[in-house]
């Protein structure tokens, strides 16, 4: 072994290649799966001990002799004209990645497209909200349950003190609803009102497969003399019939909201079974999507806005619940985890 392996040294030493292929031969002689190297490696695995000791240096020298040889010579062969002529100039380029838009975002696209067809604007207020605009406009009782700590996150007002006062401590909330823009919007304004107020509001509600601290909203609002529960109905019909096809049943259920009378929720005929009954539906056949009702004359009284003569509608519902229906996803932590798998299956259109 010793023998063979001086005289492939001699050979290697005087190695000079010329091309690409005299090099490419050395490689595969050399240094291939089934190349010399691999050969005096098998053969080593059966002499003595003894022999080992001395011979295993040898050996690794005598690889790595082989293997520098073939490095010192192989960028000579692949720049230049020999690479050239391996590439293939008519392969399309590397593509990269760009980001996609999220399915929350492209559901609200699609709402606001919607109502903008029936003439509704935009309008948009601040998360951090108080108790006003949030709860008292709105017709929310002292007592309302929705005002406790286990829904609302109450928000500290910055004081020089570090502590705020007992009045101070329920006054600003991270918004629960976006209805608390209908507030501001009716403030400052005067009717008619027609307005779609999309936004993220906040629960403190633990994080689950079905609910999170947080979530978005799209509230509607529309105020005027003569607003009737039938506008409202034709209104979100022509929603439900845009948004999930042509076709799709509609059912309003009795409710209760602070700030509406009469008020109502709405289910739709399950996008999965069709109304057969599923697991989605509960065997139902009906999920519901949004609430909905007249607003009270409180409310309007609240804004000063003369509810003799004016009345209006109002309904709001959460994207995820309504993004959920239309892709059929189940769990509503994916909308915030990021997960690159999940959000790609979404990229529907280029930014
Ligand atoms: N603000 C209500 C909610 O968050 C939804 C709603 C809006 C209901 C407008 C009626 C009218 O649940």
């Amino acid at each position: 072994m010793q023998s063979k392996i001086s005289q492939y040294t001699t050979e290697i030493n005087a190695f000079e290649p010329k091309t690409a292929e005299e090099l490419e031969t050395f490689r595969i002689k050399f240094l291939g799966t089934k190349g010399i190297i691999k050969d005096l490696f098998d053969e080593f695995k059966a002499v003595s001990p003894e022999e080992k000791r001395v011979l295993g240096k040898v050996l690794n020298q005598f690889k790595q002799l082989a293997e520098a040889k073939f490095n010192d010579h192989k960028d000579n062969f692949t720049t230049g004209d020999a690479q050239s002529k391996k590439e293939d100039l008519t392969l399309p380029g590397e593509g990269f990645e760009i980001g996609g838009r999220h399915p929350l975002n492209l559901v609200r696209k699609e709402i606001v497209e919607i109502f903008k067809r029936l003439g509704f604007v935009l309008a948009e207020g601040p998360e951090i909200e108080d108790d006003w605009h949030n709860f008292s406009a709105l017709n929310f009782p002292e007592e309302h349950p929705a005002r406790d700590m286990q829904d609302t996150f109450f928000v500290q007002k910055p004081t020089n003190n570090s502590e705020n006062t007992a009045e101070e401590k329920g006054a600003y909330a991270l918004r629960t609803h976006t209805s608390s823009v209908q507030v501001r919007l009716m403030e400052a304004g005067k009717p008619p009102f027609r307005a779609l107020m999309p936004g993220r509001v906040y629960r403190n509600e633990a994080i689950s497969a079905r609910a999170h601290c947080f979530f978005h909203q799209v509230e509607g609002l529309y105020v005027d003399e003569n607003v009737s529960f039938a506008d409202l109905k034709q209104t979100l019909y022509y929603f439900v019939q845009e948004l999930y096809g042509e076709g799709t049943k509609v059912r309003f259920r009795p409710s209760y909201f602070p700030f509406t009378e009469p008020s109502a929720e709405m289910d739709i005929s399950c996008t999965i079974c069709k109304g057969a009954g599923c697991q989605m539906c509960k065997q139902s056949g009906w999920v519901e999507i949004l609430g909905c009702g007249m607003i009270d004359p409180n409310v309007l009284d609240n804004v000063n806005i003369d509810s003799k003569k004016y009345t209006g509608f109002a309904f709001g519902m959460g994207i995820e619940r309504i993004t959920n229906l239309k892709y059929q996803i189940k769990d509503l932590r994916l909308f915030s985890e990021n997960d690159v798998r999940f959000l790609k299956q979404f990229q529907t259109e280029v930014i």
